[in-house]
Order: C-alpha cells, then sequence, then structure tokens
C-alpha cells in the first residue's frame, strides 16, 4: 500500500506556470482523480511524480520516501496514457510482458503472468495478435496489462479512456473502478470528464492554473463547492452563475438577482452584519421547479434529453436551467412561474469568487459592511 504525498510542488516553462506549490496527499488505496480543463496542469502533475518531469521546486514523498532522487523506474509506479503507447512490432503478450522483460524476469515466470492477467482482463485469445489488429477498447486493456504487470504500488491514469467512443467509455469506467476496488492500490487518475471524476473517485482535487481549487469527495465538490471555479465547472447542465446582492436587515436576508427578490428569511445567515454584499449567486438546475411559485420567466430553450428535460428560463436579464423529469410541454418563447429551492442556493463573493458559508458570514474576509 502506498500513501503519496504532494508537497508545495511547482513547474514553470519558461513564463508559463505549469503547477503552482500543489501540496495534496493521497491516503493509501484512494483512487483520486484530478479534474480540470485542457492545459491546467494534470499532465505534468502525474508526469512529475512518474520521474518523467522534474519539479522545480517542492517534494513528492510515496510512502514517506522523498522520491526526488529515483529515476522512473525505481519509482514502483505504472502510468497508462491516453495514446496507449503499444510497441506496435510486439504481440500482446510480449506488449504485457515487457517491463517483466526489462528487468530480466525469466521467461517462464513471464508467461505465468501474462496469462493471469489476460484473464483478469478478458484478453486472453488476444494474446497472439499486434496492437493493429485490435479495437481501441482492447487496445486500452493491453495498456492496463502492461501496466498492471509488475503490481506497481502506485497507478497513474492520464485521460486513458479519451479516445474510446462514449459506450465503451462508460463500460471502460466500470472496470477501472472494479479493478480498483480489486487491486486496492493508489491511483491517480488524470481527466477533464467531469462525470468520469464524479463516478471513479473517492476524492476528487479540482485543478485551474496549475492551482488546486478544492479536494474533497465528490459529494463535496458537488454540494459545496470551495469557490466560483468548481461551482461552474461541475455539473451538467452547469449551475447557473448570476451578479446579485444580499442585503440584511434586522431580521431577514433579501437576495437581489436580475431583477428578482427572494426574501431568504434569517435562518440561514447568523451573525450577519446589516448591510449589503455583493455576490454570485449559484443556481442548481435541480434546484428549480418550474410551474408554479413567485417569478417569471420567458422560456428561451427547450432540450428534451429522454428522461428529462432541460428548460433555459431567461428572467430580468439573468438566465438559469431547470430540470423537469420526463417530456415537457413548455414552448420556447412562453412565460412560465418558476420557484427556487433557497436551502439550496450557493453564494461567492463577487470578487474574490469563494464561498460564504451558512454560517459566520460576517467573519469573512469583514466585507460586509
Ligand atoms: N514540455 C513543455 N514545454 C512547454 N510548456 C509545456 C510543456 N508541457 C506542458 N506545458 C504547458 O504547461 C501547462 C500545463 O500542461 P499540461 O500539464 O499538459 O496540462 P493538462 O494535462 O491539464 O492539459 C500548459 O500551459 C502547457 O502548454
Ligand atoms: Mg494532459
Amino acid at each position: 500500500m502506498a500513501e503519496v504525498v504532494f508537497d508545495r510542488v511547482s513547474k514553470r516553462y519558461d513564463d508559463v506556470v505549469a503547477i503552482d506549490a500543489l501540496t495534496l496527499t493521497i491516503a493509501s488505496g484512494e483512487m483520486v482523480t484530478l479534474l480540470g480543463p485542457s492545459g491546467c496542469g494534470k499532465s505534468t502533475v502525474l508526469r512529475m511524480l512518474a520521474g518523467l518531469t522534474m519539479p522545480d521546486s517542492g517534494r513528492m514523498l510515496i510512502n514517506g520516501r522523498d522520491v526526488g532522487g529515483l529515476t522512473p523506474g525505481e519509482r514502483d509506479i505504472a502510468m497508462v496514457f491516453q495514446s496507449y503507447a503499444l510497441y506496435p512490432h510486439m504481440t500482446v503478450a510480449q506488449n504485457i510482458a515487457y517491463p517483466l522483460r526489462k528487468r530480466g524476469v525469466g521467461r517462464a515466470e513471464r508467461l505465468r503472468r501474462v496469462r493471469a492477467l489476460a484473464e483478469t482482463l478478458q484478453i486472453a485469445p488476444l494474446l497472439d495478435r499486434r496492437p493493429a489488429q485490435l479495437s481501441g477498447g482492447q487496445q486500452q486493456r493491453v495498456a492496463l496489462g502492461r501496466a498492471m504487470v509488475r503490481d506497481p504500488s502506485v497507478f497513474l491514469f492520464d485521460e486513458p479512456l479519451s479516445n474510446l467512443d462514449a459506450k465503451l467509455r462508460a463500460h471502460m469506467r466500470g472496470e477501472l473502478i472494479d479493478l480498483h476496488r480489486r487491486l486496492g492500490r493508489t491511483m491517480l487518475y488524470v481527466t477533464h470528464d467531469q462525470l468520469e471524476a464524479m463516478t471513479m473517485a473517492t476524492r476528487i482535487a479540482v485543478m485551474a492554473d496549475g492551482a488546486l481549487q478544492q479536494y474533497g469527495t465528490p459529494a463535496d465538490i458537488y454540494e459545496r463547492p470551495a469557490n466560483r471555479f468548481v461551482a461552474g465547472f461541475v455539473g451538467t447542465p452547469a449551475m447557473a452563475l448570476i451578479d446579485g446582492a444580499l442585503l440584511f436587515q434586522e431580521n431577514r436576508a433579501i437576495l437581489g438577482i436580475g431583477g428578482l427578490t427572494v426574501d431568504l428569511g434569517i435562518r440561514r445567515f447568523r451573525d450577519r452584519p446589516v448591510g449589503t454584499w455583493q455576490v454570485t449567486v449559484g443556481i442548481r438546475p435541480e434546484d428549480v421547479t418550474v410551474g408554479d411559485g413567485p417569478f417569471a420567466a420567458r422560456i428561451g430553450a427547450v432540450e428534451p434529453i429522454g428522461h428529462e428535460t432541460i428548460l433555459t428560463l431567461e428572467t430580468g436579464g439573468a438566465r438559469l436551467c431547470a430540470r423537469i423529469a420526463g417530456s415537457s410541454l413548455a414552448a420556447v418563447g412562453e412565460t412560465v412561474r418558476f420557484a427556487l429551492r433557497q436551502h439550496r442556493l450557493h453564494f461567492f463573493d463577487a470578487d474574490s469568487g469563494r464561498r460564504i458559508d451558512e454560517i459566520g458570514l460576517a467573519a469573512v474576509d469583514g466585507k460586509a459592511m
């Protein structure tokens, strides 16, 4: 078992800060997904841990041991890439056995381990083929086999499913989750696909511009996004983020957004000072109910996706999505009434973008007056 620690790890490429003081602990046996948009530094994190890229500063520890001075081969890590990087001239069996051959493991032992893995990955009938004779999904399994054959203590995956079609991707996702459960190995899995990140992870590390934005369970990330970036990045359709103002009076808080006024009552904000706070309000589509309610909106778009329909509502300059079960008779241009689940609204400081918590609002920066 292996715990992985990044301790203030930084990496620049000329004037690009690829990773900015990353501090992250991955507990032994966890499956952590690194989630963020393209170019935010995810691959750089994996490559540094694998020893393929040198950090400028900071330490990386595996089971308490600083791996900075170790070669990639000495780190007991296996990496699976998006481009499976199989050797085209070798058979499947030779590809899988390659890491063992490189380490001088004898032929009989190599054969034994390759056969066992081929059973696990259900590729036994393919062992004599070459990569060009395999489908994308089969190539992916071979790449997995090659990573697993040495039984490393840490697995790194860099968007390994991106080249597969949607159906196969969903299937392989399930297999990887199962594999993680059976092997119990520490895994660090990079993806820009939030569905992948949410379904596979024990914990998600959300990144943007080389900086860690939030580290938490999928539920944490979804229910309590730490800032505006995470709020907008995780969730489909995205959380609506609308500029507004919280007005605190003696015994209640009133939210003004895009021409709407919402009386929030006083339960949610304790210790709030009297005054106004500029905020960004976050509203998830499932927290908007359509058909009845205190607000009116024009329907801007209707997107049926089978089991549900996504409505885009336009009101007072603001746009938000609503999620309706089943199909909807609503038509573009119609006016509908709607309500918000007030206790599920999210608030972010308009300047910093940081989440404003329900409790101790006054304690945040002292910005409210
Ligand atoms: N070898 C390199 N030389 C110069 N810039 C690089 C190199 N590798 C990555 N970068 C830059 O570092 C940033 C992070 O890249 P990367 O880790 O590949 O992001 P991601 O995997 O999240 O898409 C990007 O701005 C990228 O252009
Ligand atoms: Mg990448």
